[in-house]
């Protein structure tokens, strides 16, 4: 039976599988430091890269289709810049929100080497909506899988966009991965949903007219088992001196070399 819901109901869905994903309190309270953040160096090295060897992958082929002469662009959740960055040379003026004032701070050195005009806009989406101009694209990546109220957000993008927006976004969450190894060492199952095409489903009943392209991500998630293992222990709230421990019992289990993600593409005009 196919059973149709409206956006209501699809954004309590979302909103109750990514709260499935809280840490446990007791792990929580035990964590050595913040299982959720990011190292804009880390993002840094993702966007030099990037810069480096521009993808030309589906986020990037539906932005350069829609980037006419002189368009502006919008990257919301920008990091430091790896979505938007590369397409440098086809843009006027690049408007960036994050979060993360050291993440925009690496995105602007960048910007400044490379001679972009770029407005940072340091606050949360869509709170921060109000201030940012209306764009002629917007891309939005890797930053989904952290938004509770993902109806508002998806709004708020259609509403600053006036040619296109594009998603990107990790098939599973961007922690599916780790699933075996808070089984090993908390006893712990972690949960399977949301996954993208939650978000589709989402954005369909929000009125837009997505569409949809998979592959497989351009690049391997850690350089080495010492990274994957010390992001385990980041995550899994585990003290950084088990990171040998962490990365044997990663071998024993088979997750190394950890396979590419799968990555979403969503966009619509
Ligand atoms: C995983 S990083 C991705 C960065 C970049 N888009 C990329 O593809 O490399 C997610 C970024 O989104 C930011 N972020 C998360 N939620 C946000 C929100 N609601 N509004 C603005 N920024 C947000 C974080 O600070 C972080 O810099």
């Amino acid at each position: 039976m196919l059973i149709s819901m409206d956006a209501e109901e699809l954004a309590t869905r979302w909103r109750e599988r990514l709260d499935s994903w809280a840490i446990p309190a007791e792990i929580m309270a035990k964590a050595p430091v913040d299982p959720w953040g990011h190292h804009p160096a880390r993002f840094a090295t993702r966007t030099d890269r990037a810069l480096a060897e521009p993808d030309d992958g589906p986020t990037a082929t539906h932005l350069i289709e829609a980037l006419d002469e002189g368009a502006t662009l919008l990257d919301v959740g920008a990091g430091t810049g790896a979505a938007s960055l590369p397409l440098h040379d086809r843009f006027s003026m690049l408007y960036a929100v994050d979060t993360s004032a050291a993440m925009l701070d690496e995105l602007t050195l960048r910007a400044d080497k490379l001679g972009v005009p770029l407005t940072t806009i340091e606050g949360r989406w869509p709170d921060v909506a109000e201030q940012v101009p209306v764009a002629d694209v917007v891309v939005c990546a890797h930053v989904i899988y952290n938004v509770p109220d993902l109806a508002d957000f998806l709004r708020a993008l259609n509403a600053h966009a006036r040619r296109r927006v594009v998603i990107e976004l990790p098939h599973r969450h961007p922690m599916s991965w780790m699933a075996p190894l808070w089984q090993h060492f908390h006893n712990v199952d972690r949960p399977v949903r949301p996954v993208a095409e939650d978000c589709v489903a989402l954005a369909a009943a929000l009125g837009y007219p997505v569409r949809v392209e998979e592959r497989e991500a351009p690049l391997d998630r850690f350089n080495s088992l010492e990274d994957l293992a010390d992001s385990v222990c980041q995550r899994a709230c585990l003290d950084p001196a088990r990171s040998a421990e962490v990365g044997a019992t990663a071998l024993e289990l088979g997750m190394w070399p950890l396979p590419r993600e799968r990555w979403t593409t969503i966009w619509w005009d």
